[in-house]
């Protein structure tokens, strides 16, 4: 079981590069069931949650390719589209091949995820939808069993914004007899990244990075080639990490008008923010202000940088009230936090941080989920002493290297065996 130790007092200056977006590749590389043959991808990061994918993709009879950032996925039709629990269990967004395999082949069975420590995270919307647009759907023995001689366009309204449930609803459409509307869509840049990916396989979408997407349906899709998208959650957490060692640090290849929530905030806060075309650059501060912050669906401040974020308000001085606007559990860094000596007062979607700059003393701390895990190494950047930072296997599933990227920059951080 590997950790991370931490060595607090350090300043990060420099420029570091971000790695292509987990949360587009993965809807991305799924959507590549929707035609047979070679897709190519580059700018693919190197994620355990990639290999997964990769696990789940070879297990329905693709070829795949790896050479550092780049991926071929060679797509023939699988003996059985199924897949199986014990690929499902590892990540919960192998949910997002049930689109694919009930439009292309007419079923599919698909293990339920199970649950998450961020959260229950059922997966009701994505059932829903495959119904809406004509599927039998069972679920039966954990696994949700969808059939559909040939999906049905429809008007798809959905009560609550979801990301997966919008990818699984676009990916099924592309193929669907007819047209699909599909109202409440979530708008994040992924899903405009998938939508990039589909409409370069030949679908007919438009609307896309709107709450309103309209798909009409063809017969057949064909394989393309892609660069996904930079990960603007990375981006967001290593902009953080130069602000809260009151560093200078540039964030280079990425998109810098999808951090503009957090950018928005932590000027706020007092922060000299910069932007340029393909980077984001924060100035050296020695001291910053608590802000308030509530998450919610993009283009506000996304749930994955809330717990980043937080770290970063138990430096500041005065009071922040931060809401969790999206998971009903996602304050499992918080009790870690503390344990560093951070002065927070969670309620059930609320947390009070009340700011104590170098108040942080450095202890062993576990890591829950991903971003729960890189709120933690954070922390350890300022705090006093060596923090250490266990089970970062959650860390590995959506950040490549991160503390080679942050040792980079300055920070004393290395990765123990
Ligand atoms: C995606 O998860 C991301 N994962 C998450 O990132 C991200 O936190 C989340 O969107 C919100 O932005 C990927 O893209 C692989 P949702 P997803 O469906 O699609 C509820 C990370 O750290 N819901 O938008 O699972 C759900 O429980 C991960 O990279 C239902 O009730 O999120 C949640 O409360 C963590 N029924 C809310 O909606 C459903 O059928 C939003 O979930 C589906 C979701």
């Amino acid at each position: 079981m590997d950790s991370i130790a931490v060595v607090g007092g350090n300043t990060l200056n420099g420029t570091v590069d971000v790695s292509g977006s987990k949360n587009a590749a993965l809807p991305i590389l799924f959507s590549t069931l929707l035609a047979d043959g070679v897709h190519q991808f580059e700018n693919v990061p190197q994620l355990r949650d990639i290999d997964s994918t990769e696990l789940l993709l070879s297990a329905l009879n693709c070829d795949i390719e790896r050479a550092s950032h780049s991926m071929t996925v060679k797509v023939t039709p699988p003996g059985k589209p199924e897949a199986s629990y014990d690929l499902v269990r590892k990540m919960r967004a192998s949910i997002l091949c049930l689109g694919p395999l009930l439009a292309r082949y007419g079923e599919a069975r698909v293990s339920l995820p199970g649950g998450c420590a961020i959260g229950s995270r059922p997966i009701d919307l994505h059932v829903q939808t495959m119904q809406r647009l004509g599927a039998e759907i069972e679920v039966e023995g954990g696994y949700v069993i969808a059939k559909a001689k040939r999906l049905q366009g429809e008007q798809i309204l959905f009560e609550r914004v979801t990301v997966g449930g919008t990818e699984n609803a676009l990916m099924a459409a592309t193929l669907a007899r007819g047209t699909t509307v599909i109202e409440n869509a979530a708008k994040e840049p992924e899903i405009v990244d998938l939508v990039h990916y589909l409409q370069s396989m030949g679908a007919r979408i438009e609307g896309e990075g709107t709450s309103v997407i309209t798909i009409e349906g063809v017969d057949e899709l064909v394989p393309s080639t892609h660069r996904i998208v930079a990960d603007r959650i990375e981006a967001g957490t290593l902009l953080i990490a130069g602000a809260i060692t009151g560093g200078c640090v540039t964030v280079n290849q990425c998109v810098p008008s999808h951090l503009q929530a957090l950018i928005d905030k932590m000027r706020e806060c007092g922060f000299s923010i910069h932007t340029d075309e393909k980077s984001v650059s924060v100035d050296a501060a020695d001291e910053w202000i608590g802000t308030d912050v509530a998450t919610a669906p993009y283009p506000s401040f996304p749930t994955d940088l809330q717990a980043q974020f937080m770290v970063l308000m138990t430096q500041a001085t005065g009071t922040s009230v931060i809401t969790e606007g999206i998971f009903e559990n996602r304050f499992m860094h918080v009790q870690e936090l503390v344990r560093l000596g951070a002065n927070i007062t969670p309620m059930a979607q609320v947390a009070i941080v009340r700011g104590e700059p170098g108040g942080l003393s450095g202890a062993k701390v576990m890591a829950t989920d991903l971003r729960a895990s890189a709120c933690l190494v954070l922390a350890g950047l300022v705090a006093e002493g060596v923090t250490t930072v266990n089970r970062i296997y959650h860390l590995d599933r959506g950040y490549e290297l991160l503390e080679r990227k942050l040792a980079g920059l300055g920070a004393d951080v290395k990765r123990v065996s």
